[in-house]
């Protein structure tokens, strides 16, 4: 069994932050991950110097929730523009006057797609955001929490050696998932064309990390991975297969339960989300929002040169050191 106690002792991997802003408090929500900010108004513009301390916390937490906040879409976008310049999500619902705003809205006929598979947000860019806010407007009465994954803590977890394997390797993103938006007619597959070429697939370190604590982490997942480079299909799936079965280790995770009038603000950096879509058809709301990131770092990638396989050499080349066959005699 993992004793996980004994790999990341619970408090030790949050450093300290710089003290809190007056009137403001933090708490811890997960042993790994997740933290609780109270005192902060979001319908207002926020300091300066609370925009750096939420940053940092932002980033040593992995996830802030902020309670009780009932604000407008521009409240939300105002908000997200403290940390950077907001993305626009190229295949989701998207508002036509405020691209960088996206609407989920579930209900009976309009299920939730692919979000209930672990995942951080588009690593199909070459510099995916490098954080996504989620702002809860109407939430069923049972069902529907997003489940998040410290994926530095899981990373920590493994052994020196793998640590030390897994930091060498490369894998291929790709956009997989939202190609199934694409309608299969002419005009349909013309557009996916478009998008792939827009899209081309990218090359992210399997271990990246984080500008901002230094932390390493975990950057696969079974949404946009497609498979590690330099590696044959079967290593890379098996591999992959391995690092995916530790990001559903329970200690690991931080279980969002929403109410009507939260906001929630992850990190893509170091971590990974699934949602729970367990609550259609009942409906289920919410605004999102996305900011910019950088291109992913790591460690430099090993050269795949050194991979061996094994080639049959043909019968031709053992001409005159082969045994002769009965047609030959
Ligand atoms: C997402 O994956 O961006 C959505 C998460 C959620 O709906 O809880």
């Amino acid at each position: 069994m993992l004793d996980y106690k004994a790999i990341i002792p619970p408090g030790d991997q949050v450093r300290e932050l710089a003290a809190a802003p007056v009137g403001i408090t933090l708490k811890r929500a997960g042993v790994f991950l997740g933290a609780e900010v109270r005192g902060v108004d979001l319908t207002q513009p926020i300091s300066t110097e609370i925009a750096a301390y939420l940053t940092q916390a932002h980033a040593e937490h992995g996830v802030l929730v902020f309670p009780d906040q009932t604000i407008s879409s521009e409240d939300l976008m105002r908000f997200g523009r403290c940390f950077g310049e907001l993305s626009v999500h190229p295949f989701s619902t998207s508002t036509q006057k405020t691209p960088e705003l996206v609407i989920y809205d579930n209900h009976k006929d309009n299920p939730p797609t692919t979000t209930d598979i672990w995942h951080t947000d588009e690593t199909f860019r070459e510099c995916p955001p490098m954080g996504t806010i989620l702002c809860s407007k109407i939430i069923p009465d049972l069902g529907g929490d997003t489940n998040f994954a410290c994926m530095s803590a899981i990373y920590e977890s493994l052994s020196d050696r793998m640590q030390r394997f897994l930091s060498d390797l490369e894998a291929v993103h790709d956009f997989v998932p939202h190609k199934l938006v694409f309608e299969e007619t002419k005009e349909g597959i013309a557009k996916l064309r478009h998008y792939e070429d827009l899209f081309p697939k990218v090359t992210h370190p399997v271990v990246r990390i984080h500008p901002v604590t230094g932390r390493k982490a975990i950057f696969v997942s079974p949404q946009f991975t497609l498979y590690i480079k330099g590696m044959d299909g079967t290593e890379s799936k098996q591999l992959l297969e391995s690092v995916y079965r530790r990001t559903l280790i329970h200690e690991f995770h931080y279980r969002h339960r929403w109410q009507p009038n939260m906001v929630v603000f992850w990190d893509n950096r170091s971590v990974q989300h699934s949602a729970l879509h367990d609550y259609y058809p009942q409906r289920r709301k919410l605004d999102r929002i996305t900011i910019a990131g950088d291109r992913p770092f790591g460690d430099p990638p090993a050269d795949a040169k050194d991979i061996r396989t094994y080639v049959m050499p043909p019968t031709a080349a053992f001409k005159n050191g082969r045994p002769k066959r009965h047609f030959e005699q």
